[in-house]
C-alpha cells in the first residue's frame, strides 16, 4: 500500500482509496483495513461511547442483542470480516464495502441476495454530530446490529423483492417518458418506506416511553435518538401505508414526523402489503417531494436485467 494513502486514513471526504475506486467506476471494494489511521479508531472509540448508554435507553431489544452478537469493538473500526463471520451464522446477512453511492436498483438487489452496501469511511472527529453522507459508523453501527433479526433481515430481503417487482411491471412500458414517470413514482414511495422503517423507525417498547427506535438514522445519531424518543415536538404515529408513502422526507435535520409498527412481523407485513399496492397501481401517482430519484436511480431500475448497469 503506497504509504501517502495510508497517512491520509479512511475520513470521510478525504479517501483517496475510495475517491480513486470510485473514480475508476469500482462500486465494490476492499475495506483496505490497513489504511484507517488513529484518528479514525479514536472517532469510533468516541462515537461508540457515546452512544452506548443511549442505546440501553431507547433502542429495541433487537438492536441490543445484535450488538452483542456481534461482539462490535468499543475501541476500533471493526473489521468486515470479522462481523460477517458472525452475521452469516445467524441470518446469511454480510456486509459488503462499497465506495460510495449505490443507484436504487442495485442496492435493494443487494438486499435480495443478504448483502448490505456498506461504507468503509468514518466521520472526522471534529464532525461527530451531523453528517450528511453515511459513515461506517452510521452502517455498521446503526444498521447491521439489527441484520442479526431474522424477521428483520426477512423484511430487508422483501425490500429487494419489491424492486424486482418495479422492474418487471415497467419493463414493457413502451414510452420512455410514461415509463420513467412510472418508475419515479414508485421508487418514490419504496425509498420513504425504506426511510421511515430502516432508517428511521420507531416501534411499541416497554415504559417508561412506550416507543423504542430501531431505525438506523436515529440509532446512529447522538442527539436524535434521545429527540426521536423524548421530545415533544416529534410526532409519532402509528405506521399507515397510505400516508408514508406520500411523506416527503426532510434530509437536513431532525425528523418531525416518526412512524411506530408494532414488531418485526408487522412490518414485515407492510412490506408485503407495499408489493401488492404496486401491483394494484396504488403507488402509481404519489405525492411530490423529497426525496429526488436521480437519473442513476432511474438507470439502475431500467438497465437491469437488458444491459450492463453502470454504477455512478
Ligand atoms: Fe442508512
Amino acid at each position: 500500500m503506497p504509504q501517502a494513502l495510508a497517512v491520509q486514513g479512511l475520513t470521510t471526504g478525504h479517501a483517496p482509496f475510495v475517491e480513486e475506486a470510485r473514480s475508476r467506476g469500482e462500486l465494490y471494494i476492499e475495506q483496505a483495513y490497513e489504511l484507517y489511521s488513529p484518528e479514525n479508531h479514536d472517532a469510533w472509540r468516541r462515537l461508540f461511547g457515546r452512544m452506548r448508554p443511549h442505546w440501553e435507553q431507547y433502542a429495541n431489544d433487537h438492536f441490543l442483542r445484535g450488538v452483542e452478537a456481534l461482539n462490535l469493538p468499543p475501541d476500533r473500526v471493526p473489521r468486515l470480516s470479522e462481523i460477517n463471520r458472525k452475521l452469516q451464522l445467524l441470518t446469511g446477512f454480510q456486509a459488503k464495502a462499497v465506495s460510495g453511492y449505490v443507484p436504487g436498483f442495485l442496492f435493494f438487489d443487494c438486499l435480495k441476495r443478504r448483502e448490505f452496501p456498506t461504507t468503509i469511511t468514518i466521520r472526522p472527529v471534529n464532525r461527530m454530530d451531523y453528517l450528511p453522507e453515511p459513515d461506517i459508523f452510521h452502517d455498521l453501527a446503526g444498521h447491521v446490529p439489527m441484520h442479526t433479526e431474522k424477521a428483520f433481515a426477512d423484511t430487508l430481503v422483501r425490500f429487494g423483492d419489491c424492486a424486482h417487482t418495479a422492474v418487471e411491471m415497467t419493463a414493457d412500458i413502451k414510452d420512455v417518458r410514461e415509463r420513467t414517470l412510472r418508475l419515479t413514482n414508485i421508487i418514490k414511495a419504496m425509498s420513504r418506506f425504506f426511510w421511515f422503517t430502516v432508517e428511521f423507525g420507531l416501534m411499541r417498547g416497554p415504559a417508561p416511553e412506550g416507543i423504542c427506535a430501531y431505525g438506523s438514522g436515529l440509532l446512529s445519531s447522538y442527539g436524535e435518538l434521545q429527540h426521536a424518543i423524548e421530545s415533544e415536538e416529534v410526532q409519532r404515529y402509528p405506521i399507515q401505508m397510505e400516508w408514508v408513502i406520500n411523506q416527503g422526507a426532510e434530509i437536513d435535520h431532525y425528523q418531525p414526523i416518526l412512524f411506530i409498527v408494532d414488531s418485526f412481523d408487522h412490518l414485515f407485513e407492510l412490506v408485503d402489503r407495499l408489493e401488492r399496492w404496486m401491483r394494484e397501481g396504488k403507488l402509481n401517482n404519489v405525492a411530490p417531494g423529497l426525496p429526488e430519484i436521480n437519473e442513476g436511480d432511474l438507470r439502475s431500475f431500467m438497465g437491469c436485467g437488458t444491459s450492463r448497469v453502470t454504477p455512478l
